[in-house]
């Protein structure tokens, strides 16, 4: 197979990551060249900059796992909470009160900005309990993907601060893990350059030095600030050019399965309506494959594209995503959208470009009345058709927080509704074949109401599935 190096498939991934944090496209490469730029200047060790140099690209790995609760906490958009809370000295009482009055319940009637904001000041010790489960999920996905303790300690320590003011621990100075404060200060000062320059990015590390940032840290790039050369090159960020070039990492079959598996989990965790989704709509789109003969290599890539076909679905807001009543227009064509992130997404990706279309392509249907891009029978081949079954079998039969999951049989009569017009008979047949195999019935068991089979229909307050 042609060789793939790590850093670009990350690097490509890092964008759903910089969506779901609310921050312009590229904020992760470029966290990831300043915080490289500052272990050059620090005069760090090659071998120890392979390793922080993948904790800079997941710094947010673990951003989508404390999205959800956000959004119902504040009665407002995740994405914008996260990117203006990155604007904020959270540590300042009176700043993050303020902070909390302008962003509870933004955009919503005074009643329920007032409700927002009561539940905010009495959340309390939420702050740290979110950030902590984001670290833990960040930590997490790195070691899944075989990247050293180092990495996953620095993306966990990534929120600490100098001075015992972060979370999740409270460490202070050298407790913290030197990575984990190179990282604190890159991303900081990334999203302060992306929106005031250099002058901004230098006046905050500056005012927060010997309280958010290591003093050392803080001197090293300053000097940084200096070459004007380097913050050129952050203007076609390529992160490629830092990795350490005797230390690169190839992402080989296994790793990408791998990146696969954990970012499907960085998307699940974005609600709790999709809880375990990706993974299982793997299950069932490589059973269905199996059935219908495909080959190892077809196989593969189908359960690839099953495991990130919902990237995209990290674009969205979580209170839209999680909403519990019916969604307006513009609600519901936000959803409707996030397949045009996940083929954007994939297709930054080498590697995966020949999945995108396959993942992207997940609520097209054979009438040419799917969405987003109306596709028909003619633009859709057999694995696609595949995956469409298997992310409608999946969604009827899940276990949500509004409803048991509908037992097979009510499923299968649902999808069978849509066959032929819309769903692949050999497919659906596939499925039921699947289905009915010993080894399914041991391991998963039978599944479980009611959702959207054709993201039109039914109820809309309900046709987030999928
Ligand atoms: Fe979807
Ligand atoms: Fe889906």
């Amino acid at each position: 197979m042609e060789a793939f190096a790590l850093s670009g498939v990350i690097g490509a991934l890092s964008f759903a990551l910089d969506l779901t944090e609310g921050q312009p496209p590229g904020h992760a490469l470029r966290s990831c060249m300043i915080g490289m730029r500052i272990a050059e200047e620090l005069e760090l060790p090659a071998a120890d900059r392979s390793d922080l140099f993948y904790a800079l690209l997941l710094k947010d790995a673990g951003c989508s796992v404390n999205a959800s609760r956000m959004a119902a906490l504040f009665g407002a958009d995740d994405q914008e909470l996260k990117r203006t809370a990155k604007q904020v000295d959270w540590t300042s009482r009176r700043r993050a009160a303020a902070w909390a009055a302008r962003e509870a319940g933004a955009g919503g009637k005074l009643g329920d900005r007032v409700g927002a904001l009561k539940r905010v000041q009495a959340a309390g010790e939420v702050a740290r309990e979110l950030a902590a489960t984001r670290c833990d999920r960040g930590a997490e996905i790195a070691r899944k993907l075989f990247l050293t303790e180092a990495t996953a300690g620095a993306i966990r320590g990534l929120d600490e601060h100098w001075d015992g003011s972060g979370h999740p621990d409270g460490l202070q100075g050298a407790e913290i893990p030197l990575f984990a404060r190179i990282l604190c200060l890159a991303q900081t000062v990334e999203v302060f350059h992306a929106a005031g320059g250099v002058g901004a990015a230098r006046e905050v590390a500056l005012r927060r030095r010997a309280r958010w940032f290591d003093p050392v840290i803080v001197d090293a790039f300053a000097v940084v600030c200096r070459d004007a050369a380097f913050w050129r090159s952050l203007e076609a960020p390529d992160v490629t050019v830092w990795e350490p070039e005797e230390l690169v990492l190839a992402a080989d079959e296994e790793r990408l399965d791998a990146i696969c598996e954990g970012f499907a989990r960085v998307i699940d965790a974005k609600s709790p309506y999709t809880a375990r989704h990706s993974e299982r709509v793997s299950e069932l789109a490589v059973g269905i494959g199996e059935m219908l003969g495909y080959g190892p290599a077809t196989l593969r890539g189908l359960r690839r594209a099953a495991l990130l076909h919902d990237i995209g679905k990290l674009a969205i807001s979580s209170r839209i995503l999680d909403k519990p009543g019916k969604l307006t227009d513009d609600e519901f064509a936000a959803i409707r959208s996030h397949p045009v992130y996940s083929l954007q997404i994939l297709e930054r990706a080498r590697c995966f470009a020949s999945i995108a279309e396959l993942a992207a392509n997940h609520h097209e249907r054979l009438d040419g009345r799917g969405y987003p891009r109306r596709l028909g029978a003619d633009r859709l081949d057999q694995p696609m058709r595949a995956l469409a079954v298997a992310d409608v079998y999946e969604a009827l039969t899940a276990e949500r927080p509004y409803r048991t999951g509908m037992p097979r049989e009510r499923a299968l009569e649902i999808v069978h509704q849509d066959v032929p017009e819309r769903l692949d008979p050999d497919v659906a047949a596939a499925l039921e074949a699947h289905l009915d195999r010993p080894r399914w019935v041991a391991t998963v068991g039978v599944d479980g109401s009611e959702a959207d089979t054709t993201g039109q229909r039914r109820n809309r307050s309900r046709s987030r599935a999928g």
